[in-house]
């Protein structure tokens, strides 16, 4: 199969204020003579509105959507609300979302497929936690995650796999590059064995403390199919030299 287009989208978080549209159109400037990559931002849900006017090729993607089209799920957003916005995809199953709202690996399999019947895109994010990496267990946990979290329709055209191990996110620690190859491997032999040979078309993003100095690297693994960044996505000086690593 043909190599895949990189992806490199940035996960604002909580972070990020109607003034930051400048911080997007310079990604969006330099995304645009760099058309060998795919770029996306995933800023708070009350952004995406405005920041899909102003994105220029960059892909604007919600952090979170709920598994149901509509009803009494007071402070959630449906697929289809985050698609009126001008969202194209959504992140979901992020660490954060699983520890602090208790995200279970269904719930997350019942967002993806909203997002499907809705016609948009899903970054699903698996990751194991420090213990479960110190236990030596992390490829079985993981993989486990992927396949409980992964709708039997998946493919590459509207899903990405996102592997972020909890302990290297926001925290400077990065997993050495053998254990990022190793889990990238087992992944893309979970989604092969699963989804055949739509398995391969399927890109797995790492994330977890992705810089401008580590980039280049992480992006040079086999199987690491672009990467998902937070802290430094916030800023066009510290995003845009990912994208370019990309490139490479
Ligand atoms: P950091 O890049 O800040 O470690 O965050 C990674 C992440 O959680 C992206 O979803």
């Amino acid at each position: 199969m043909a190599q895949l287009r990189s992806y490199i989208v940035g996960n604002w978080k909580m972070n990020g204020s109607a003034a930051d549209v400048t911080v997007l159109q310079a990604i969006a400037d330099a995304a645009a003579g760099h058309d060998g990559v795919d770029v996306g931002i995933c800023p708070p849900a009350t952004l995406i509105a405005a920041f899909a006017s102003a994105a220029g090729p960059v892909q604007i993607g919600a952090q979170d959507c709920h598994a149901k089209a509509s009803g009494a799920h007071t402070g959630n957003l449906s697929a289809a609300m985050i698609k009126a916005a001008g969202a194209t995809y959504s992140i979901i199953g992020h660490s954060e979302r699983r520890a602090d709202q208790g995200e279970s690996d269904a719930d997350v399999n019942a967002k993806a497929q909203a997002l499907q019947a809705a016609g948009m895109g899903a970054i699903l994010c698996v990751g194991e936690t420090l213990d479960e990496r110190d236990s030596g267990n992390a490829i079985p946990i993981v993989t486990a995650q992927l396949a409980a979290s992964l709708p039997d329709s998946a493919d590459g055209d509207w899903l990405s796999v996102a592997y972020e191990p909890v302990w290297a996110i926001g925290t400077g620690r990065v997993p050495v590059a053998g254990d990022i190859a190793a889990m990238h491997a087992a992944l893309r032999a979970t989604l092969v064995e699963r989804l055949g040979e739509a398995g391969k078309g399927v890109r797995i993003l790492y994330g977890g403390s992705v810089n401008a100095g580590n980039a280049a690297e992480i992006l040079a693994l086999p199987d690491v199919g672009g990467a998902l960044v937070g802290g430094a996505s916030l800023k066009a000086e510290s995003f845009v030299p990912i994208i370019e690593a990309a490139l490479r």
